[in-house]
């Protein structure tokens, strides 16, 4: 159980002591430039504090103005924010982190990250090509450069106070062992899919061992039907409870003790999934049960994202 009993407001403490994340976080993982920017400032306005962005969204500009002029507007200030991006594949190489970090800054109009992540554990061909692919169709991996070589290079970016904390996505429990060993600064999250179907319990205890925040996407299962919106036990539950489906997978995330990330695109949805309360311990058990096994999204074995369209 998260320590505060209004779900809404949890935040996590990261493992470098450097502040808190809000466990409801919203995902900017939206192909339309126009509707980024008013589902940013839907959720804003909703309530939500904590922001995931990503070079390879292409979107960067326009959460970025989303954001300045939400603040503005709602005379909320950038400390009590908290926005992330992420390290696309094709710039693993250690002289391309900061580069590729000061762009994403320079997108997104800050001074500074609170979380820089390594999008994912694959390197791609270096270049300006995100998506890139042999004659064959087949992805372009590179093997001159280790993950380790790139944490390094992450490492010196909080050294040098650009951002308050770093971590991996995509990952699984060695990737993160292997990394959290050798690191002279540990991950502070990591962000994987993560929702009834794919509970990755093995991870959350090492990450709940460690203070390493567990960041779920997925949380509704990327909204799929037939899928977690449509399960029997939590329709059931959100029956009984009175809420959405959707507000019980996310009460059930925060409950846990992970944080989340949910993309909703309309006002009455950012209001929806914003509204979340703590559910009845047996509700909450009932969700622990179900025993339905599925990964949702194939990019911890490919680095190659779903639901980003390939074409620039
Ligand atoms: N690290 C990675 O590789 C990675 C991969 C994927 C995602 N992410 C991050 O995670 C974020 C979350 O994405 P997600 O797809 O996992 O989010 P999600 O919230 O699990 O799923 C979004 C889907 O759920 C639907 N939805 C949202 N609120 C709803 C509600 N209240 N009732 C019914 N349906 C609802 C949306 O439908 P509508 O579109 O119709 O509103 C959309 O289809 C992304 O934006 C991104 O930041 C990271």
């Amino acid at each position: 159980m998260p320590e505060s009993s209004d779900l809404r407001l949890t935040r996590l403490p990261l493992n470098n002591g450097r502040g808190l994340m809000p466990a409801l976080g919203f995902g900017t993982l939206i192909p339309d430039k126009a509707e980024t920017i008013t589902a940013t400032r839907y959720a804003l306005e909703a309530g939500f504090r904590h922001f995931d962005c990503a070079e390879r969204y292409r979107n960067e500009r326009e959460v970025g103005e989303a954001l300045q002029t939400g603040l503005a507007a709602g005379g909320i200030a950038r400390e009590e924010i908290f926005v992330t991006t992420k390290l696309w594949n094709t710039n693993h190489r250690p002289e391309r982190v900061e580069p590729a970090f000061d762009a994403s800054l320079d997108r997104l109009g800050l001074d500074h990250l609170d979380l820089y992540l390594i999008h994912t554990p694959f390197a791609f061909q270096p270049g300006d090509e995100q998506d890139p692919r042999d004659q064959n169709g087949s992805v372009i991996y590179d093997n001159e450069v280790t993950l380790l070589d790139t944490w390094r290079a992450m490492e010196s970016l909080v050294n040098h106070g650009r951002c308050r904390a770093i971590g991996l996505s995509d990952i699984n429990l060695d990737i993160l062992l292997s990394i959290y060993e050798s690191a002279r600064i540990k991950p502070a999250v990591v962000q994987v899919e993560s929702h009834p179907y794919l509970p990755e319990t093995e991870l959350l205890e090492f990450c709940k061992e460690k203070g390493v925040v567990l960041l779920a996407f997925a949380p509704l299962g990327h909204g799929m039907k037939p899928g977690l919106l449509d399960d029997p036990v939590v329709s059931a539950i959100a029956a009984r409870v009175g809420k959405t489906p959707a507000q019980v997978l996310l009460a059930w995330a925060v409950h846990r003790g992970t944080a989340l990330l949910t993309t909703p695109r309309t006002a009455a949805r950012a209001r929806e999934n914003f509204d979340i309360s703590v559910l009845p311990e047996d509700a909450f058990n009932e969700i622990n049960r179900i025993e339905t096994r599925q990964r949702l999204n194939p990019v911890v074995t490919t680095g190659v994202p779903g639901f980003i369209a390939r074409a620039s």
